[in-house]
């Protein structure tokens, strides 16, 4: 497609999670230009691109490539942007404070990953409950397996500690009430006791939420608060049988402490869908306990959740190129800056911040 001279323009490198359903909410907008960069292009072209665009649409962690990261550097390159997006809830791996600082927005795609990490954050607390994952290694190395060795625990009538209650934790306490009667508790410093009844579940302290759960979830974004929030101390404060899951973002969790944790049966057992380190490796020293379920990071990543992660940013991208104000906006005091820069670089002046 020819650009335009006056075009909105939009960048995303090699694939933006669904990338039709993307490409499909474009299709009959005239007024951005989206164009695909790749990694093994030439470096100054990648920067050239970088240099006229307005918006930047950044993969994930997992697949983003230095130097595209989304901090001070890129943004020296990049004098014409106005705005960053994250292909999904996470935006821990965009430096926010600098971007703030330049007035550019940064905005994510939180809620619409919402359902897929809830139903796998569920099947690992259920998964690890019942033993399934050390049953289904065992049955496949030793005949005759021992079921007796093996006993499970139900979820029925349990304590369920939800870390962080957005969308996700909402979404994780709401499949356990429903399905199992659960009694949850919420441990969120930035809301209200009102806010966390509405999303039906009970406001406690940190401490109150180790020691009285019986499956703890973690869904609070990695911050400078949250990492290394669970560590030894806080597993040997929760009970002896204990189910721990996380999907939230590595680096919560101290992973030779939840190790040492899993190996001497602090607690009953892990899901564990996010490292320090990603891609992880079989050598992390989780993999070879047997009480623990991991899985690649891949919670969110479902056909469903891929097409919503795309179609919302896409959308949000329309609103925000054309002055309005996104609906997912990360950091929301940059709002007078971005107005003038943005002003300066489009030629008109976006909406007054309103939360929506
Ligand atoms: P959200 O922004 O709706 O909810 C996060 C909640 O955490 C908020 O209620 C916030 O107040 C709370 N929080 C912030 N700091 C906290 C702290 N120190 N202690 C306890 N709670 C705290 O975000 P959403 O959409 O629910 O996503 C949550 C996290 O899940 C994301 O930040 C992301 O890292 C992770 N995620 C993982 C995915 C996967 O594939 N494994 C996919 C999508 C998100």
């Amino acid at each position: 497609m020819p650009v335009k001279d006056n075009a909105k323009r939009l960048v995303f490198f090699e694939d933006w999670m669904d990338t039709s359903a993307a490409m499909k909410v474009f299709e009959t907008v005239e007024d951005i230009q989206v164009q695909k960069l790749h990694y093994d292009a030439r470096t100054e072209e990648n920067y050239a691109a970088m240099s006229r665009t307005h918006g930047y649409q950044v993969q994930p962690r997992t697949e983003l490539q230095i130097p595209w990261f989304p901090n001070s550097d890129l943004i020296e390159r990049a004098p014409n942007l106005v705005a960053v997006s994250s292909a999904g809830a996470g935006f821990d791996y965009i430096d926010v404070a600098a971007l703030t600082r330049a007035g550019i927005a940064v905005v994510n795609q939180t809620g619409t990953n919402k359902e897929s990490v809830a139903e796998h954050a569920l099947g690992m607390m259920l998964t690890v409950s019942k033993k399934m994952i050390q049953a289904d290694r065992r049955i496949r190395r030793e005949h005759n397996v021992d079921r007796w060795e093996l006993i499970g625990t139900e979820m029925l009538g349990k304590k369920l500690g939800v870390v962080g209650i957005g969308q996700i934790g909402s979404r994780t306490a709401e499949l356990c009430k429903l399905a199992f009667k659960m009694d949850i508790i919420a441990y969120d410093p930035y809301l209200t006791e009102e806010e966390i009844n509405q999303r039906g579940a009970k406001k406690v302290d940190f401490s109150t939420l180790l020691a009285e759960s019986d499956f703890i979830t973690v869904h609070c974004p990695r911050t400078d608060e949250t990492l290394g929030m669970f560590g030894a101390k806080e597993f040997k404060a929760m009970k002896k049988d204990a189910v721990f899951v996380i999907t939230a973002r590595g680096g919560i969790v101290n992973e030779p402490e939840l190790a040492s944790a899993l190996a001497s049966n602090d607690i009953l057992g892990a899901g564990v869908d996010v490292f320090w380190e990603e891609p992880t490796s079989p050598d992390n020293c989780l993999m070879g306990l047997d009480n623990i379920l991991v899985t690649p990071h891949h919670a969110g990543i479902t056909i469903e959740a891929n097409k919503n992660m795309a179609v919302g940013a896409a959308e949000q991208w329309i609103t925000l190129l054309r002055g309005g104000v996104p609906p997912r906006l990360v950091n929301p005091d940059v709002w007078p800056d971005y107005q003038d820069r943005f002003e300066g670089i489009m030629g008109f002046r976006p909406s007054d911040y309103s939360k929506n």
